[in-house]
């Protein structure tokens, strides 16, 4: 009841200072056209005064409910109670009605703008101005657009791998667009603010929010991916939701461990957020990944530029000294002249990423004998293509996620030498195909989807909670 009393002082507010502003009119009117109209004004003042009461105590009642800052509160808190003394003061003095209307007037102006601004933030009156931020918040910076962006960073420097917080350019953005509204300076919803690392440390009224490397145990995500009617899921219903790459970038910040600050991934959180909703890496498959020792020749300068020239997505190729990742997502035909441009670049290449290309000529991936990883999740890739990739040496990990791969491929697979990982949920494996696949190749890690998407049972997320 307290609480809802509190929560209407945003609606009960309008009544003391439409009342109180028509009366202060009014008594100007009388006073110019020397009319008598003093009963209606005292009856009004009266009205506006008893109104503006009411909507102090139940600010008083708001201002404790823990959503706002004590500090800014304040400020709106005295100039509210002393204009309601002036209301009051000007129902009992008519002889100074005029200039203490003014006065009142002058308040109620006042008071309304520090009111505003606890609301709506503190630049809502010129909002289209860009504030500066001040330098104890994290700053924004300009990549606010990252969030869209597929693309891996192919730039040159890039390739010599720059660092970057993935925190600032890609999350912060998010967080400033969905959440700052109650989780920042102006309200703590929850006891909760968003807008500083120590702060999103902290945690809000029920602990910690973030566990580095964990997700599904991080209220930020989880309570993302909560029905959006249960009374968790933020941003509340009715509010501006995120869309699912938003949150997916979320999620695998999390996943990388929650970095604040620069790292030496280049790619970005999308790009990654998409590669892993493809292929959920067990814990120990990584590092079977990362201790080899991978070094080749750099690539020269020109071959890179023709590669890209044609839209091909390069990136490093993580843990490797030289080595280069391909991604052809924004390819729109995968024809000779896109193979062409990466004839130069061959030696380098150790990651092709053809997810989702129903248009892929296998021949061609054989000219990448140093290839090392190869992603063909939900592209048309075939049993008998299998045959062929055999004669890449060097293929540690292999995607066969969403194909139509069966148990006619299965021979090919055992027969891959340096295999180490396998994706192959959602294929047309069959379960005695896999247990044969197990048993031949006890060495390869396979991932047959146990660890798909699905949103937490409501229920145990409060149990945790
Ligand atoms: C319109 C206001 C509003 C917006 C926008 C909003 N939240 Fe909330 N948030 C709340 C309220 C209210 C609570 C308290 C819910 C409760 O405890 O019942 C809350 C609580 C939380 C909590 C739990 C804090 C705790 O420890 O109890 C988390 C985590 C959270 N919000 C995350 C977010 C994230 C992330 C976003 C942006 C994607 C967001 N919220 C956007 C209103 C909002």
């Amino acid at each position: 009841m307290i609480d809802l009393l509190g929560h209407l002082h945003p609606i009960l507010v309008h009544f003391p200072i439409g009342i109180l502003v028509i009366a202060c009119v009014m008594i100007w009117v009388q006073a110019i056209r020397k009319t008598e109209t003093q009963s209606s004004i005292s009856a009004l003042l009266l009205l506006g005064a008893i109104a503006a009461i009411m909507a102090s105590i139940s600010g008083f009642l708001l201002s404790n409910s823990g959503d706002y800052e004590k500090g800014d509160v304040l400020t709106h808190q005295w100039w509210g109670i002393g204009t309601t003394l002036c209301a009051i003061i000007l129902y009992f003095f008519q002889a100074y009605q005029k200039i203490i209307s003014l006065v009142l007037f002058v308040a109620l102006a006042i008071t309304g703008h520090f009111g505003g601004e606890l609301t709506y933030g503190s630049n809502y009156l010129f909002a289209s101005k860009k504030k500066a931020i001040p330098t104890k918040e994290l700053s924004i910076s300009a990549a606010d657009t990252t969030q869209q962006k597929v693309e891996v960073d192919t730039s040159m420097e890039v390739l010599s791998s720059v660092k970057n917080s993935p925190f600032q350019q890609e999350v912060l953005p998010i967080l400033k667009s969905h959440c700052f509204q109650c989780h920042s300076s102006k309200k703590q919803k929850g006891k909760l603010r968003l807008d500083t690392e120590d702060f999103i440390k902290k945690g809000g009224k029920e602990g910690l929010i973030l566990h580095a490397g964990n997700p599904l145990k991080s209220h930020l995500y989880s309570y993302l991916i909560l029905p959006e009617d249960d009374d968790l899921h933020m941003p509340p219903e009715g509010k501006k939701q995120l869309n699912s790459s938003q949150i997916a970038i979320i999620k695998r910040w999390i996943e990388i461990g929650a970095p604040f600050g620069e790292t030496a991934e280049s790619e970005s959180l999308h790009v990654m957020s998409l590669q892993s909703q493809a292929m959920t890496i067990p814990s120990d498959a990584p590092d079977q990944m990362r201790s080899l020792d991978l070094s080749v020749e750099p690539a020269n300068e020109e071959a890179l530029q023709e590669a890209k020239n044609q839209g091909i997505s390069i990136s490093p190729y993580p843990s490797s000294n030289g080595g280069l990742s391909l991604n052809f997502v924004n390819i729109k035909r995968l024809d000779s002249k896109i193979w062409q441009a990466t004839r130069a670049l061959q030696k380098q290449v150790l990651q092709i990423k053809l997810t989702k290309r129903q248009d892929i000529q296998v021949e061609e991936l054989l000219n990448f004998k140093n290839l090392q990883q190869l992603n063909l999740e939900q592209s048309n890739i075939h049993d008998v293509d299998l045959e062929n990739l055999r004669q890449l040496p060097h293929l540690t990990q292999l995607n066969l996620y969403g194909t139509a791969i069966s148990d006619q491929g299965i021979k090919a697979l055992v027969a891959m030498k340096a295999l180490k990982v396998l994706y192959i949920w959602q294929s047309k494996l069959s379960q005695e195909g896999l247990q044969a696949l197990k048993k031949a190749r006890p060495d390869v890690t396979i991932v047959e989807g146990k660890f798909q998407f699905s949103p937490p049972d409501t229920n145990r997320l409060k149990a945790i909670k």
